[in-house]
């Protein structure tokens, strides 16, 4: 069994776990690029000291290849948490990040959302170059 049984996965439109993957611009051969996660495009999810996005990680799987990349985790640490309690805190972290990457091959990215409440989610999309 392992994990593969606990990953989730729906439409964005529909469900606010869902990993929201956006690559900015067009990928080119030798050409950094910028890719945007996020989650709660269509639905926005909480964001509190019970209920929040904990982390983000991002795959590449280049055509043709047996085993994907892994480019990156983004945690999400803050939540309003606070000595004064929960959700009184001042800061708090939005699950939305940008990296950069240098992509050479056509493939799919892969990426896993978790929440603290509902689990592990899952998204993908082709590109190519
Ligand atoms: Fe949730």
């Amino acid at each position: 069994m392992g994990i593969t049984q606990f990953l989730q996965q729906d439409d964005w439109k529909k469900e606010k776990h869902v990993p929201v993957i956006e690559i900015e611009g067009t990928v080119e051969k030798g050409k950094v690029v910028s890719i945007h996660l996020s989650v709660g495009k269509g639905i926005p999810h909480p964001n509190t000291t019970e209920h929040h996005i904990r982390w983000f990680k991002l795959f590449y799987h280049a055509n043709g290849e047996k085993h994907p990349y892994h480019l990156g985790t983004y945690q999400f640490e803050a939540h309003a948490e606070s000595i004064e309690g929960a959700n009184k805190g001042p800061a708090k972290c939005e699950p939305d990040v940008r990296t950069s990457v240098l992509l050479e091959k056509p493939g799919q990215l892969i990426a896993m959302s978790y929440c603290n409440i509902h689990g592990i989610w899952e998204n993908s999309i082709e590109f190519e170059i």
